[in-house]
């Protein structure tokens, strides 16, 4: 892998979503948080990054190329992620590191994703996390990354370990203390399932950085959520966790993602992540519950109107019946179903009833169907970099 030349690793790096909300920053230039979060890791055969990081003393310039684009390397966040990975490799190699590959060396940068951006699914947080990874790998840095994926996107930081992830605020003003760290591996609770609903948006969103800074400057709310609410929330998601009690973690799952966005029509001007048929969902998913008498299905939604459901595996095809059910697929000739596979099941007479909904044909495009996974990966045949010999994207 290693040539006098250049040295290259190519890195792969999972996709969280946020069981216990992340919103809001007590420093911006730092990315902290005002409370800590908890998240689930996506399995990476259905959503992943790829990024391969290059050094070279050839190179003249840090360079980087996103799906195929080349970027400005001079954007803030990149520049601090690099800063703080070479800071963390000139002390190692100070410390005794055997490296000759000085952490002055200039970078190259390319990374994919294995899912269309046009998704909307959040991948800046698998992005951040694998160039904090694959940068650590090729200066080799053995150091604990969160502050590097941090600075990058503070969720990102989440995505640096598999299964279920906590990133602790931390309480000091250098945020050396704000890490994340793993509650549980993907292997402790095998029958969790997340669908992930693509659904049919016309405009773009505010970002979450704008966003959770204006709900920051404005809303009572969520300093009351950060304070009084979110402690003993983080608590009770490590209990379900541990103890998977599916009921309770897919409840405290939705009134978090519901509380999240309370916060934003709290925030002034308001903002609305959530559309008619993002609610359709959340009313869907509650009937589907009180039918059976039980939360056996639960829904949560991030900066978009996409909605992420956590399940147990013997509930899905019943519940993805309900799904098409209510969203008849467009035929378009396009899979409905990506994913794991799901064995069709028939929707009881009962059920329709009990869903009591007019179907909304293509509201939904897609479904996801992924599971949780293990953290980034190194992958170790030299055909997989993204970069030629030459430092160049191939
Ligand atoms: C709603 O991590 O994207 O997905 O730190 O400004 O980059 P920045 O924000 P980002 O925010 C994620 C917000 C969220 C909730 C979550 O993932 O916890």
């Amino acid at each position: 892998m290693a040539s006098a030349q250049l040295r290259a690793v190519t890195c792969t790096a999972p996709v969280n979503i946020a069981v216990i909300k992340y919103w809001g920053k007590r420093d911006e230039e730092l990315i902290l948080p005002i409370n800590s979060s908890l998240s689930v890791t996506l399995h990476q055969d259905q959503l992943k990054t790829t990024t391969t990081a290059a050094i070279s003393k050839a190179f003249t310039e840090d360079r980087i190329w996103l799906n195929g684009r080349e970027e400005d390397v001079t954007q803030p966040r990149l520049q601090a992620c690099l800063r703080e990975i070479r800071r963390l490799a000139k002390k190692q190699k100070s410390a005794g590191g055997e490296d000759p590959l000085t952490p002055s060396y200039k970078v190259h940068v390319a990374s994919v994703n294995n899912f269309p951006t046009a998704a909307g699914l959040a991948s800046s947080a698998a992005g951040y996390a694998c160039l904090a990874y694959a940068l650590a790998r090729v200066y080799g840095v053995d150091d604990d990354l969160s502050e590097v994926a941090r600075r990058g996107s503070g969720s990102a930081c989440r995505s640096l370990y598999g299964g279920f992830v906590e990133w602790q605020m931390g309480q000091q003003a250098d945020g050396k203390d704000s890490v994340a760290r793993q509650v549980a591996p993907e292997s402790h609770w095998p029958e969790l399932r997340v669908l992930i609903l693509v659904v049919s948006a016309e405009k773009k969103q505010t970002g979450s950085t704008v966003g959770m800074q204006t709900s920051v400057d404005t809303s009572a709310l969520l300093r009351f959520r950060a304070e009084k609410v979110v402690p003993a929330r983080m608590a009770e998601m490590v209990r379900c966790v541990k103890e998977r009690d599916f009921p309770a973690f897919g409840q405290l799952t939705m009134k978090d993602s519901n509380q999240f966005h309370a916060t934003c029509l709290d925030t002034f001007p308001p903002i609305s992540y959530l559309n008619d048929t993002s609610r359709r969902v959340m009313q869907l998913v509650h009937r589907f519950n009180s039918h059976h008498g039980q939360t056996k299905v639960a829904y949560s939604f991030d900066a978009g109107p996409n909605a992420v459901i956590f399940t147990l595996d013997h509930t899905v095809p019943e519940f993805l019946a309900a799904v098409k059910h209510s969203f008849p697929p467009e035929a378009n000739g396009d899979p409905f179903l990506k994913g794991l596979p799901v064995t069709p099941a028939p929707l009881s007479d009962a059920l329709k009833a009990a869903l009591a909904m007019e179907p909304s044909p293509g509201a939904i495009k897609y479904v996801i169907a992924t599971q949780a996974g293990p953290g980034p990966q190194t992958l170790d045949n030299p055909q997989e970099h993204l970069l030629g010999p030459d430092g160049l994207p191939k």
